[in-house]
């Protein structure tokens, strides 16, 4: 039999999860993996806390607490979070534990011997202060790319490149703020140029049908840039002990660790089983189907990192598909974890008890599948008020109301079926067909759009038949009618599972009906005359405006606190005035300006600082129009080293005021002022 086994991202245990995450790699991989669960499949979900890595210690230094601490409180929240949602995992483990080190120190010892690592010395940045190498997201600076003065030393969340320390421009420390000095110290690469032409490159491109273009578009420009070594170990004191003598200090990647803990899952779901070695056969048996469900940024690690891992391990399956999602907004903004711009999923519990499934529906409904999208909370309104309501919900209550009204709530039996009536099994078998196949192609829209309308077409035949007006006169036809749309809201309790599994449940429990697989429902009629029906309940509730309102108030207030407050960068540490001093910062005038081409920030100006005309480069075209800025003064640092951007030589930096949702505005002096004049 076919084998599948299922993993969604670990989420790091440094915070709460919101909607973006659930939209992005959790409840699409619930619906594929509870969809094969009813197929009868053999299928395993896998997932668990990522404990490792920088983002968990940077969130303990702002706690004041240990990383321990961190990892434990966000552990037990966001499992918490995912059993309050229904998302079904076989397994929510946790990489600090003792089975995940010994894996991942096992995987990378397999490596080591036998040679697939390159070892390298090379001079990295180090906070003298702080006595630490500053690995990744300790370190932040400008970005080469778009000029954003807050990217971090792995990436930079503005323009999204991926970066390492040495690309940013003016680094700075987050633990002291001060620049870093550079120090050597030795690493382990995984070497993906190697690998890139040894197969890598032929097995992306062989899987260019079948993942989605998001995906396999961001695999292919990776590809097209040359893939360089990665390290992957790190000077840190937290995460998986580097396992070699000459390795003090040193721990693995976190992203090497990681995407091995859906190894060390698997093993752990089936440690106390009679047969332990059975994970096995979810990571060595090319008859299994390995699926990653991730977001975007979770990408290349997924379809290149981890897949020449596994590889160059020799033992292991390679995944089948990565159906990764792109980037949910909230309200038209970007969903913010530092300036609170989210919907917390335990906040939504609070504030919505029971209604799980609906958010699962409206997040479902917009999903982020092949383009960012939006969740706003006037769509979820209409989504359950429109939908849910007035739509499934009113189609089975009228169901249930009538046959408990005429038929003292048992099934009544149908006769000589009309072609409205046969109508209505052909609309079931051809909606099985499209959920089934929408859900296999990982297009869960698609799939619930035909569950929405297949609920469409029970209400709507029920409108048209009118049982309610027949009675009196033909209670024979009355029977059938309710008969069938009995049977209609059977199987939408079988088809809804995947999507809304309490709604489901719930619904079952109406119709007084068990648990089914769908293959097992081979009778086009599942409720028997004389059945005894359960007691009808409402299915979904309206939500009123108000709630919707004070959901609005509350992103917004959220949204003015933290102006104040978080989402502003601290003060960083003082500097000495000699040190200030060492800054020479000029008024100079905008003389031209014209775009860099192929780029969506960068302008290049032409400025007079009084004592030369110079090139600058400047990543304010999302904010400054050319035409709009020539001939305006503005604060130069004309002593920074020349950078060449984008092939242009860069000499000096205008000086730019950034607000905490990154919009930039000049610095300009108050009134005209000699071009040259000291800034101090
Ligand atoms: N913690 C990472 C994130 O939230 C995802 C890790 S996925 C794994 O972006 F594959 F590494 F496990
Ligand atoms: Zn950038």
């Amino acid at each position: 039999m076919k084998r599948t086994l299922v993993t969604s991202a670990l989420p790091y245990a440094n915070g709460p999860v919101h909607i973006g995450h659930l939209a992005g790699a959790y409840l699409p991989a619930d619906i594929y993996v509870r969809f094969l669960r009813i197929m009868g499949e053999d299928v395993k979900f896998i997932c668990g806390s990522d404990e490792h890595g920088v983002p968990i210690t940077l969130r303990a230094r702002k706690e004041g607490v240990s990383p321990q601490e961190v990892v434990d409180k966000y552990h037990a929240q966001i499992k918490k979070s995912f059993e309050d949602f229904g998302i079904s995992f076989d397994i929510y483990h946790r990489t600090s534990e003792k089975i995940h080190h010994e894996t991942a120190s096992d995987f990378f010892k397999t490596l080591y011997k036998k040679g697939v690592f390159t070892e390298e010395s090379s001079e990295q940045y180090y906070d003298e202060e702080a006595k630490m190498f500053l690995a990744d997201r300790y370190i932040t600076g400008t970005c080469p790319n778009c000029g954003n003065a807050g990217a971090y030393g792995d990436q930079c969340e503005k323009c999204g490149k991926s970066l390492s320390p040495k690309d940013l421009i003016n680094p700075h420390s987050q633990l002291s703020g001060k620049t870093p000095v550079l120090k050597k110290t030795k690493h382990w690469y995984l070497p993906l140029d190697r690998m890139q032409k040894e197969w890598l490159e032929d097995w992306i491109l062989s899987h260019k049908q079948d993942w989605k273009n998001n995906v396999f578009g961001q695999c292919k420009s990776w590809l097209d840039q040359g893939l360089q070594p990665r390290a992957v170990t790190r000077d840190l004191n937290w995460g998986v002990p580097v396992p070699l003598e000459d390795a003090d200090g040193k721990v693995l990647y976190v992203w090497f660790d990681a995407p091995i803990g859906y190894i060390s899952a698997t093993k752990a779901l089936f440690s106390n089983t009679s047969d332990p070695a059975d994970w096995k056969k979810y990571w060595k048996d090319e008859n299994t189907s390995l699926i990653h469900f991730i977001g975007k940024d979770n990408i290349v690690f997924h379809c290149i990192i981890f897949p020449a891992m596994l590889k160059a391990h020799g033992e292991f399956i390679l995944p089948q598909n990565v159906p990764a999602n792109e980037f949910l907004n909230l309200e038209g903004d970007k969903i913010s974890t530092s300036r609170n711009w989210a919907v917390w999923l335990h906040e939504y519990m609070q504030d919505f008890p029971g209604k799980q499934d609906v958010l699962r529906y409206a997040l479902c409904s917009t999903a982020p599948e092949n383009k960012d999208n939006d969740f706003t909370w006037k769509e979820f309104q209409t989504r359950n008020n429109s939908e849910l309501v007035a739509i499934l919900g009113n189609f089975i209550n009228r169901t249930l109301v009538l046959t408990g009204k005429y038929f003292e709530n048992k099934v009544p039996d149908a006769v000589e079926l009309n072609s409205s009536d046969t109508e209505c099994f052909k609309a079931i078998k051809l909606a099985i067909e499209n959920i089934s196949r929408n859900i296999r192609l990982f297009k869960f829209r698609d799939a619930l759009f035909e569950l929405t309308d297949l609920a469409r077409k029970g209400n709507k035949y029920l409108a048209d038949n009118e049982p309610w007006k027949l009675y009196a006169l033909n209670p024979l036809r009355t029977a059938t009618i309710l008969n069938i749309s009995l049977q209609f809201s059977a199987w939408l309790s079988y088809l809804m599972e995947p999507f809304m599994p309490g709604s489901a449940v719930k619904l079952r429990k109406m119709l007084n009906l068990n648990d089914r697989k769908w293959t097992e429902l081979t009778n086009e009629s599942i409720l028997k005359p004389g059945h005894s029906l359960g007691t009808a309940e409402l299915l979904f509730e309206k939500i009123e405006d108000d709630i919707i309102a004070h959901q609005l108030e509350k992103l917004e207030s959220s949204k003015n606190q933290n102006e104040v407050d978080k989402s502003l960068p601290d003060f960083k540490t003082s500097t000495s005035f000699d040190d200030f001093q060492k800054m020479d910062i000029r008024v100079g005038t905008i003389l031209e300006a014209e775009r860099v081409p192929k780029t969506d920030k960068l302008l290049k100006l032409l400025v007079d600082t009084g004592l030369d005309q110079r090139t600058i480069v400047s990543g304010i075209a999302e904010f400054y129009k050319p035409e709009e800025i020539i001939g305006k003064q503005v604060s130069i640092l004309v002593n920074l080293e020349p950078r060449k951007i984008k092939g242009i030589e860069s000499r000096g930096m205008i000086l730019m005021a950034e607000d905490s949702n990154g919009k930039l505005a000049f610095i300009n002096p108050h009134g005209q002022i000699q071009n040259g004049s000291v800034i101090r």
